[in-house]
C-alpha cells in the first residue's frame, strides 16, 4: 500500500514538469465527516480537454521514454478504492487542479506517510517556482509558504541542508500539533 505522500510527490512532479511558477498542496481532514481531502494545484502549462480525458488512462502519457503514465491513474484508483472522489480541472495556459477525497477511516486508506520528507524533496527540486502547503485537521490548521520563508529568512535559496532540515522539523512539529 502506497503512502499518500508518495502520490502527492508524483502529482507535484507533473506540476514541476508543466513549468509551474506556483504549486499549492492542501490536505484537509475532517473527522466528523470521515473525510481526507487532497488538492494539488498549479499554474503550469495545463492540458487540453482531450489530454484530461486520456490522462486517467494508464496507457496515456506524453513521455517518449516509456509508454505508461501512472501518477494520475494510481491516485485516482487509491481514492476510488476508499469510496472517495477524484477530479481534474485543467486549462491550457492557465494550470491544473487535481482534487481527490478519501473516506478517512477506510481500511484501504493509505497513511499520509512522510509529508515533511516529501516537502523537503519538493522544495529541493523547485526552480523558479514557489510552493504553498496547508494542512488542516478539524478546526486546526497550519500553512507553509516558500515566499513567506524566503522573506523571513532574507534568503532566496531554500536548498541548503540547514534550511531544508529546518523546514522538515517545522512541518513535523506543526503536523504533530494538529493531531494533539
Ligand atoms: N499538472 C499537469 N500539467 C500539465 N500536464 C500534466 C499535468 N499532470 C499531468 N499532465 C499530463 O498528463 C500526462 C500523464 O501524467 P501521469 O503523471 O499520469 O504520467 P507521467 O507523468 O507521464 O508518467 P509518471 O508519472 O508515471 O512518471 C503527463 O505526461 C502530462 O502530459
Ligand atoms: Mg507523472
Amino acid at each position: 500500500m502506497k503512502e499518500l505522500s508518495l502520490h502527492i510527490l508524483d502529482i507535484v512532479q507533473n506540476s514541476i514538469k508543466a513549468g509551474a511558477s506556483l504549486i499549492e498542496v492542501s490536505i484537509m481532514e475532517i473527522s466528523s465527516d470521515n473525510i481526507l481531502n487532497i488538492i494539488i494545484k498549479d499554474n503550469g502549462c495545463g492540458m487540453d480537454e482531450e489530454t484530461v480525458k486520456n490522462v486517467v488512462n494508464p496507457f496515456f502519457t506524453t513521455r517518449t521514454t516509456r509508454k505508461v503514465g501512472l501518477g494520475i491513474p494510481l491516485l485516482q484508483e487509491a481514492a476510488m478504492r476508499c469510496n472517495g472522489t477524484f477530479e481534474i480541472e485543467s486549462q491550457v495556459g492557465v494550470g491544473t487542479k487535481i482534487s481527490c477525497s478519501f473516506e478517512r477511516n477506510n481500511i484501504d486508506r493509505a497513511p499520509l506517510g512522510d509529508m515533511s520528507g516529501t516537502i523537503m524533496t519538493i522544495i529541493n527540486s523547485l526552480e523558479n517556482c514557489e510552493f504553498n502547503y496547508v494542512h488542516s485537521f478539524d478546526a486546526k490548521s497550519f500553512e507553509f509558504s516558500t515566499i513567506k520563508i524566503k522573506e523571513a529568512l532574507e534568503e532566496d535559496n531554500l536548498g541548503s541542508p540547514e534550511i531544508l532540515l529546518w523546514i522538515k522539523e517545522f512541518i513535523d512539529e506543526s503536523t504533530n500539533e494538529l493531531y494533539n
